[in-house]
């Protein structure tokens, strides 16, 4: 009994100093595990006399139950604090000024493709697209290009089948949109878009993109030469430059006649020559021309009704122009940090 009463206070002595779970976890391990001192007391009913046997059998039940009241009940206590302060811990104080978050910015290409749509838009324009993986139809044959005509050689294609390739112009969607017009309405649509050849160099990458331009109109309506000229001054001065020229030079393309390659005056030396315009003063920006009669009717208008121009500058060179960008390729490259230059700097 004596022994009994040394286990009681040794167990009220060894809660005393339990301060964590572990620790309560190991009392427990130390009293009731299978060598704990209270299994071992327990074996020692065995030695006593029979008489003894009951009151000891229940004093010992009286220790277990004891140290499973206190065991429980500190454990709760113990359980809520941890909890407590883990609340404590991951307290989010609202009241700190906050973390920057790094917006991203956009693309030049998108930047100046908004500024080209607005004006266009302004015009009386439709901004309107047509599909990449295009058919050799609408890439060529319904441009004035029928097969074998050497004009596609300037144009190196990547075919998916026969009859199927990725886009090499934006052109295509010249006579999509005709054929979807069915010789009906006048047409005066932009169409933005990317475009495959088979080149890489700093100045040509595998995929690039055009910015094809369409007008169409009622003969009667006379829209002409003047006007093609007065289109391309006005987009060329509101993105590289208000007081720059332009100079036509006759060129050939299929779907157009007659033809020209416009060149722009150049902006960095304001036509005095320099490294850029390879000392000739000129930049060449447009391809352009009034539409050819055979494409007209093609895809369903009558060339003795109807006329108009086409015009078809790079995207990307555009784009380059007008930032100062050396090489096509840092715009397909996601480098972070070439996109960072065009950030608006918000808030910053
Ligand atoms: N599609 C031509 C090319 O990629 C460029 C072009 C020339 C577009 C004349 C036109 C145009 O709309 O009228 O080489």
């Amino acid at each position: 009994m004596e022994r009994i009463e040394e286990l009681k206070e040794k167990i009220n002595y060894d809660f005393e100093t339990v301060i964590h779970l572990e620790e309560l976890n190991e009392l427990k391990v130390k009293y009731l595990g299978k060598k704990g001192l209270i299994s071992e007391l327990n074996t020692t009913i065995k030695d006593l006399p029979k008489e003894e046997k009951k009151n000891f059998g229940q004093a010992m039940n009286e220790v277990k139950v004891l140290f499973q009241e206190k065991y429980l009940s500190l454990k709760a206590k113990l359980e809520e604090e941890k909890i407590k302060e883990k609340l404590e811990s991951e307290r989010i104080d609202i009241t700190l000024p906050s973390t920057k978050v790094r917006r991203g910015s956009k693309h030049p290409m998108s930047l100046a493709i908004e500024e080209i749509e607005d004006l266009f838009v302004s015009m009386g324009y439709d901004v309107v697209s047509g599909p990449e993986l295009e058919s050799d139809e609408y890439c060529f044959e319904r441009l004035n290009l029928p097969k074998g005509h050497p004009a596609r050689d300037m144009q190196d294609s990547f075919y998916i089948t026969k009859d199927y390739l990725l886009r090499t112009q934006t052109s295509s969607v010249q006579a999509r949109y005709m054929m979807e017009k069915q010789g009906k309405e006048p047409i005066r649509i932009i169409v933005p878009g990317k475009t495959y050849r088979r080149e890489d160099d700093a100045t040509h990458a595998p995929q690039f993109s055009q910015i094809e331009g369409l007008v169409i109109d009622k003969k009667e309506n006379h829209v002409s030469l003047a006007d093609l000229k007065g289109t391309l001054e006005v987009f060329a001065r509101h993105m590289l430059g208000s007081n720059l020229d332009l100079r036509f030079r006759p060129s050939y393309f299929p779907f157009t006649e007659p033809s020209y390659e416009v060149d722009v005056t150049c902006f960095k030396c304001h036509g005095k020559g320099c490294n850029l315009c390879k000392q000739t003063g000129w930049i060449e920006v447009f391809a352009a021309g009034m539409v050819h009669p055979n494409v007209l009717r093609m895809n369903g208008y009558d060339p003795e009704v109807w006329g108009g121009f086409a015009f078809g500058p790079g995207w990307d060179r555009i784009t380059m122009f007008r930032y100062g960008i050396p090489d096509i390729r840092l715009m397909y490259q996601n480098d972070i940090r070439f996109l960072q230059e065009f950030d608006r700097k918000d808030g910053e």
